[in-house]
């Protein structure tokens, strides 16, 4: 029997998730939106390119989460996307509404589904969906630290003419503007990146990195980047479904790891069959122990602002 997966959104995040979920045959994959006809067009168009593509998937669209029952994955990607100018944080309390109204459902029709969280502000997300699933932690996870540290890895490649596929990063923290990209810890095929480039430039590609979603949302003005996040959220089902158990950086809840308990923070995980296989704790230094608290500290901010809601 095939996976089925649903992708709660049929935005330019939730469609190009689909889309690469079924170039992947991951599963069968039900889109909803709330928006009538959405979609329904947009998933009849996606099964339509099966043919042409060769993927063997059912792909459909749906306004209720009656298809989607027993989903094995869902992606949530549904809610207001940035505009210039605005931050990720401007968007906590329109899609605090959104992303609980969404995972009551999802709980309800898919009560052992993995939950792959994309919306924005991505860690005070991830709260909301655990809180309101009351799933185990494992089965709650956010997808940030794949997209920042693919927008590291890419300028690092660009950087010095080599192959994205080379560059190893490692990014912590939450997904905004305190993340945490461990410069000590990353690498170009094994070889430190301080032995690569100089330290001055190596901050202006970490400054780079920290702003990398701002950047794209100043260039389309109408709404934020989703190639990127999409394959990011994808990659993780994949890891999942497959149970390939790869290790990727994930906003997951800690509870004592790295000094951080009771928030979702990112972290590098191992993802496999049954969601968060195992949270890796990596010595650090105490300067990037400081950013990873002051990053937790920009992160808690947020949760306690929807505090009273999560009573
Ligand atoms: C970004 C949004 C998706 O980083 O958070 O582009």
């Amino acid at each position: 029997m095939r996976n089925k997966i649903t992708v709660v959104g049929g935005g330019n995040v939730g469609a190009s998730a689909a889309i690469n979920l079924a170039q992947k045959e991951l599963g069968d994959v039900v889109l909803v939106d709330v928006v009538e006809g959405i979609p329904q067009g947009k998933g009849l168009d996606m099964a339509q390119m099966g043919p042409i593509e060769g993927y063997d998937v059912e792909l459909t669209g749906a306004n209720d989460y009656t298809p989607t029952a027993n989903s094995d994955v869902v992606v949530i990607t549904a809610g207001l996307a940035r505009k210039p100018g605005m931050s990720r944080d401007d968007l906590l309390l329109a899609n605090y509404e959104v992303v609980k109204s969404v995972t009551e459902q999802v709980a309800k029709h898919s009560p052992n589904a993995i939950l792959v969280l994309v919306t924005n502000p991505l860690d005070a997300m991830c709260t909301v969906a655990h809180h309101v699933s009351k799933f185990p932690k494992h089965r709650v996870i956010g997808m940030a630290g794949v997209l920042d540290s693919a927008r590291f890895r890419t300028f690092i490649a660009r950087e010095l003419s080599v192959s994205v596929e080379n560059v190893t990063a490692v990014v912590l923290g939450g997904h905004g503007d305190t993340m945490v990209p461990v410069t000590r810890l990353s690498n170009v095929s094994g070889i430190p990146l301080s032995e690569l480039i100089p330290a001055e430039r190596l901050e202006e590609i970490v400054t780079r990195t920290r702003n990398g979603g701002a950047e794209i949302v100043k260039h389309l003005k109408t709404g934020s980047a989703y190639y990127a996040p999409s394959a990011a959220a994808v990659e993780m089902v994949e890891s999942i479904l497959k149970d390939k158990k790869k290790i990727l950086p994930c906003a997951a809840y800690l509870d004592g790891e790295y000094g951080i308990k009771g928030l979702f923070v990112g972290v590098p995980v191992k993802l496999g069959k049954n969601g968060i296989e195992k949270i890796y704790e990596i010595k650090l230094t105490d300067e990037e122990k400081a950013m990873l608290a002051k990053s937790a500290a920009s992160v808690q901010e947020l949760v306690d602002v929807l505090k009273p809601k999560l009573q």
